[in-house]
């Protein structure tokens, strides 16, 4: 049976990350991912999370099955952080995912169940997995304009221009809640409330991908955008990653959350999402959703954590500035300001293909083939050889 099937291609993003780990050049760089990296150039364990798993190693008594909707006191804690008060918990269900990708995969089977024939509209560009995800689950994907001309900012009256003339009642939309990947372009709180305007009057249900929450301007300023949905829908889904803001990568942390017009409706849709888990997962591992409940649980902890999540936002955007300044001294093929009106650890460099290409024969400087750069991963160390060698692409 399977003498003749052909190679896939290799993924995009993590399939060009597992090139550069097995590239022997020594001065090689890495900016694929959308991975954290500290000053040392580590993806490192956060301090709250060393400390709640000493807590856990001591205190943990069991590795039974979590139940299908996950840890209890995690979906609370991540449901309450990605709507803060802007809806009562008691409209929300939430069930523990392995990881974003997993809670988009769930909320896309959800959808694919029980409203067949349901389409999802998605930003030109977005993640890369996105549509995959969507299309496994039997949802047509669309795509609206969502970068202006200049590539470097937001194009919304297009944007709002295509759902009003070709979205229909019942559609979704899946919007980045903040940090947008790849491009890192996000939507300020006036161009939110005219989307939430939009997408209530034609009847889309909102998906939001959360994968950042903390990376943009803080954990609560990041959730600008669903609060202006909130404000305009009763019904969405939420689709959060715990991965990125805990650092909690290999421990598949995510969650999604479903915003019910009532307390009833949501236990409802709660049965309908186990249903939707059971036949994928079964249920969620345990480990990395103790570990951001002891956290989000003990306020010394979380203040210590979000002080944390600070400081990688911080790092990052330092490293945009700095790499911006070398740029200006180094080329004036390009004007890099645009990176510093981006938000998160994803710019959209407008590198072409053939000069990501180019740095990564010549230069072992991994990007993404869109031109997506993983900020994060700049360092005070490898920031003027890289500087150089994309200075160099460009002549
Ligand atoms: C990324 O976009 O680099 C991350 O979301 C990781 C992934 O799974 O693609």
């Amino acid at each position: 049976m399977f003498d003749h099937l052909p190679t896939a291609p290799a993924d995009p993003i993590l399939g060009l990350s597992q090139a550069f780990r097995a590239d022997p050049r020594s001065d090689k760089i890495d900016l694929t991912v959308g991975v954290y990296k500290d000053e040392t150039g580590a993806t490192p364990i956060l301090k709250s999370v060393k400390e709640a798993e000493k807590r856990l190693l001591e205190q943990e008594t069991t590795k039974g099955y979590l139940p299908i909707e996950g840890l209890p006191e995690f979906n609370r804690a991540v449901a309450a952080m990605a709507v803060q008060n802007a809806v009562s918990l008691d409209r929300t269900a939430t069930v523990q995912s392995p990881g974003g990708t997993g809670a988009c995969r769930v909320a896309a089977d959800f959808v694919g169940r029980h409203f067949p024939g349901t389409r999802i509209w998605l930003s030109n560009p977005t993640w890369v997995n996105h549509q995959s995800i969507f299309e496994a689950a039997g949802i047509k994907a669309l795509v609206h304009p969502y970068l202006a001309a200049d590539k470097v900012s937001l194009d919304l009256s297009a944007m709002l221009e295509t759902l009003k003339k070709d979205a229909k009642p019942g559609d979704m939309i899946c919007l980045h809640a903040c940090c947008h990947n790849p491009t890192g372009i996000d939507p300020d709180a006036a161009a939110w409330e005219q989307i939430a305007e939009v997408t209530a009057s034609k009847g889309i249900l909102p998906l939001v991908d959360f994968a950042y929450q903390g990376f943009g301007d803080g954990l609560v300023e990041d959730t600008v955008g669903v609060q202006a949905l909130l404000k305009k829908h009763e019904e969405l889904l939420i689709c959060s990653s715990l991965s990125k803001n805990f650092g909690l990568y290999s421990e598949r942390v995510g969650a999604m959350t479903l915003v019910a017009k009532s307390p009833a409706a949501a236990t409802a849709a709660l049965s309908q999402l186990k249903a939707a888990v059971r036949c994928n997962y079964s249920n969620p591992p345990r480990h990395g959703a103790s570990v951001v409940a002891t956290v989000l649980g003990d306020a010394d902890l979380r203040r210590q954590w979000e002080a944390e999540v600070n400081g990688m936002r911080n790092r990052i955007h330092t490293m945009r500035e700095k790499f911006v300044a070398l740029m200006t001294k180094l080329t004036d093929k390009r004007d890099f300001r645009f990176l510093l009106k981006q938000k998160g650890m994803f710019s959209y460099s407008g590198l072409t293909p053939m000069q990501v290409d180019w740095l990564k024969q010549n230069k072992a400087l991994y990007i993404v083939g869109s031109g997506r750069i993983n900020v994060a991963g700049m360092t005070e160390k490898n920031l003027p050889v890289l500087a150089e060698a994309i200075a160099e692409s460009l002549s």
